[in-house]
């Protein structure tokens, strides 16, 4: 397994491109085996869940082409309908594959995937909507065993659950209701900028979806769907990512070709603490201070601040004048980066789903160990502006989710060694 060593202390300069968004290119990439012919997508970063996600689709039987960011998928020859543990296990967007599946085929059986770092990740959303759609659901020695009776059939489907919209529940409907007999209407949908991209491919490809980028969909089913082309959306989570490098390290940095329409809550979290912004129509710069104010946040789905920026946030927060409290609505358990962030001398402590931030002068560089996607980010932000040298080891996870991160960071000024781990 690999580490990073980063010496802290160096103010990052300079502007990144936007990687294509990995929230969208899972699903959409998902969907594109519901087509009758090839589809080609533009803008695919290259990470593991994307890697791990092209592998299900081969051994489902398409043909799947990796080259400069362009994608292609004919999924003429699909002839499989399960998804192995070996898969789920890695990557939990492989769940997305649910909905496609029975849209294909009528079957799909699936892993069950399990709780996870992050807390636990239910799929009550997924069946209750599916099964509305007409599909018999069982769980039968770990597997999600699925098959329609008959035909799809569309419906109303409230798909609100206790922590509010799913993002892949949503996600997962909208594609077996793409194909479904009849209207399905989908109240409570996830607004999430990701699953608008979905539901743009969706309609290239031949579906007719109302209320895109509101919480009602209005799908009314067609009987077959084509091969398209499509350029997926920037990574917002990445964009938001960088500039909080930037402002921890009291540099200056820009994204380019991203969508600062999908960042209003960071940016008013961010210019809350008192940090320049200035945002064009593709492209946010950001100037950081010597000093900023402490602010608090809550995340929540779509349009609100987003969980996948949370930990980052938490590093940033750690450094600010004052005390930030920063409650988390959407995994309600998403601190495991805590007690990491306090090994490099951040002052947090945890109440139920809040985290207490009190700021401090200085973080200081130590070990630390990664352990999942955000969380990850989050550590090497704290280590960036830490005085000294941060090791931190399982960055694997970094690799899951974001496209040439050291070497994007490098380019900005960061001093970043990737080295075998002696641990
Ligand atoms: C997606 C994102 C993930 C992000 C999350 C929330 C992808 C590939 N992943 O994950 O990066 O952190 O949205 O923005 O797009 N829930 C239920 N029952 C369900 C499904 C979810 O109760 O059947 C709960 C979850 O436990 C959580 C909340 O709903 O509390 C939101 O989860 P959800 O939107 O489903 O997350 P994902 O779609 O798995």
């Amino acid at each position: 397994m690999d580490r990073f060593v980063i010496e802290g202390g160096k103010i990052l300069k300079g502007s990144v491109t936007a990687s294509g968004a990995k929230n969208s290119v899972l699903p959409i990439l998902a969907a594109s085996i519901m087509a009758k012919g090839a589809s080609v997508i533009h803008s695919v970063p290259d990470l593991q869940d994307v890697r791990t996600m092209l592998k299900i689709l081969q051994y489902l039987g398409a043909k799947v082409s990796f080259k400069n960011g362009t994608v292609e998928v004919d999924p003429q020859a699909v002839n499989k309908n399960d998804a192995p543990y070996e898969f789920v296990k890695t990557m939990r967007a492989s769940i997305s594959l649910l909905g496609p599946m029975l849209a294909r085929s009528g079957k799909a059986k699936f892993s069950l995937p399990g709780g996870c770092i992050i807390g636990p990740r239910p799929i009550d959303l997924h069946i209750k909507g599916l099964q509305k759609l007409g599909v018999d659901i069982k769980i039968e020695d770990g597997y999600v065993i699925a098959e329609t009776k008959g035909k799809l059939k569309g419906d109303y489907i409230f798909l609100g659950g206790a922590f509010g919209s799913s993002v892949l529940a949503t996600a997962n409907v909208m594609c077996a209701a793409a194909v479904a007999k009849g209207t399905t209407v989908i109240e409570f949908a996830a607004c999430e900028p990701e699953i608008s991209d979905l539901a743009n491919f969706l309609v290239k490809m031949g579906a007719r979806i109302e209320g895109i980028g509101s919480p009602c969909l209005v799908i009314k089913g067609v009987k077959s769907l084509r091969g398209a082309e499509h350029r997926v959306i920037p990574d917002r989570i990445e964009t938001g990512t960088f500039l909080l490098a930037g402002a921890i390290t009291r540099g200056c940095v820009a994204v380019e070709k991203c969508q600062p329409i999908h960042l209003g809550a960071f940016l008013e979290k961010m210019s809350e603490t008192g940090i320049e912004i200035c945002a064009g129509k593709d492209f946010i710069e950001i100037k950081g201070k010597n000093e900023w104010k402490s602010t608090d946040v809550v995340t929540l789905a779509y349009p609100g601040f987003p969980t996948d920026l949370q930990a980052q946030m938490m590093a940033f927060l750690s450094l600010a004048d004052g005390v930030s409290i920063i409650t988390e609505k959407v995994f309600p358990e998403r601190f495991i980066h805590v007690g990491e962030l306090n090994r490099l001398g951040a002052s947090i402590s945890l109440d139920g789903s809040k985290a207490i931030v009190k700021g401090v002068k200085n973080l200081f560089g130590a070990r630390v160990m990664a352990s999942d996607l955000r969380a990850s980010a989050a550590l090497v932000l704290a280590g960036l502006a830490a005085e000294g040298t941060t090791h931190i080891s399982r960055i694997y996870h970094l690799f899951r989710g974001y496209h040439k991160f050291e070497e994007k960071l490098m380019s900005l000024g960061a001093e970043i060694k990737r080295e075998k781990d002696t641990i």
